[in-house]
C-alpha cells in the first residue's frame, strides 16, 4: 500500500472525487449520537475523517489505516483543519486489530469503511471485524463499489479493468453479503444501490432502530 500511494496520495482527494461516488451521502446519513465516537476504518487520507468532525461538531473521530504514507497525509488534512483535539489516527490493519491499543477503547457509536473492502482481499474478514466493534446502538456502514447490475457489459469491463490498475477490485457480492447479515441475529441491515449498481451504501446494526 505504502508504494502505491506514495505518490498517489497529492493528488488523491482531487482525483477520487469523481469515482468514489456516495461518500457525502453517506456521512450525512450516519447521524451519530450527540457526543458519540466514530471510527473510520482504512480512513486513507483523511477526507472522511474531516468533513465528519465538520458535519458533527461533539463527537470524537478515529481513524486507522494500514498505509503510513496515507496516515502522513491525513495527519496534515487533519492538523490544517484544526481538528486535532477531536480526530485521532492509528496505524493498523482492518482484518484483525486492537482498538483498545489503538485508541484506549473498545467499541465505537458508528463505523465506515468507505472504497475500502475493494482494496483488501480478506474483506469478509474485515467486515466482520467492524461489526464486533460496535458500541450497543451503533452502526457501520459501508460505501463502496457494488454488483454493476445496471452498466453495460462493455462499461463494466472498461471501468473493472481500469479499477485495477489500482488494485481494486470490485466485490460483486457485496450488497448481497451486507443484505445477507442481515437476516442473521443480532444484525439489521439496510442496503441501497445507486447509479445501476456502480455504488452501494450499507448499514448494519445492532438495534433496528438505528438504520
Ligand atoms: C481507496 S482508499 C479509501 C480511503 C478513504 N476511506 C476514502 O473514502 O477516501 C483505500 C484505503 O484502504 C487502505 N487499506 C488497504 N488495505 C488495508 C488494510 N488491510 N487495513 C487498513 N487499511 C487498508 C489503503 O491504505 C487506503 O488508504
Amino acid at each position: 500500500m505504502d508504494r502505491m500511494y506514495r505518490r498517489q496520495r497529492h493528488i488523491y482527494d482531487a482525483s477520487r472525487k469523481f469515482y468514489l461516488l456516495g461518500r457525502d451521502a453517506m456521512i450525512a446519513d450516519l447521524r451519530p449520537p450527540a457526543g458519540g465516537s466514530v471510527l473510520e476504518i482504512a480512513c486513507g487520507t483523511g477526507r472522511n475523517l474531516v468533513r465528519l468532525a465538520r458535519t458533527y461538531p461533539d463527537i470524537r473521530c478515529f481513524g486507522l489505516d494500514v498505509s503510513t504514507e496515507m496516515l502522513e497525509t491525513a495527519g496534515r488534512a487533519v492538523t490544517r483543519a484544526g481538528l486535532r483535539g477531536r480526530i485521532r489516527l492509528a496505524q493498523g490493519d482492518a482484518t484483525a486489530f486492537d482498538p483498545e491499543a489503538l485508541f484506549g477503547r473498545n467499541a465505537f457509536d458508528r463505523i465506515v469503511i468507505s472504497y475500502a473492502l475493494s482494496m483488501i482481499p480478506p474483506w469478509r474478514a474485515a467486515l466482520g471485524e467492524a461489526a464486533h466493534r460496535l458500541a450497543p446502538g451503533g452502526a457501520l456502514h459501508v460505501v463502496d463499489f457494488g454488483d454493476q447490475h445496471g452498466l453495460p457489459d462493455a462499461a463494466r469491463r472498461v471501468l473493472n479493468r481500469w479499477l485495477g490498475a489500482f488494485h481494486v477490485t470490485p466485490r460483486g457480492d457485496l450488497p448481497a453479503i451486507l443484505a445477507d447479515m442481515g437476516r442473521h441475529p443480532p444484525w439489521h441491515a439496510t442496503v441501497r444501490q445507486k447509479f445501476g449498481g456502480y455504488a452501494v451504501h450499507g448499514v448494519i446494526a445492532r438495534d433496528a432502530r438505528t438504520i
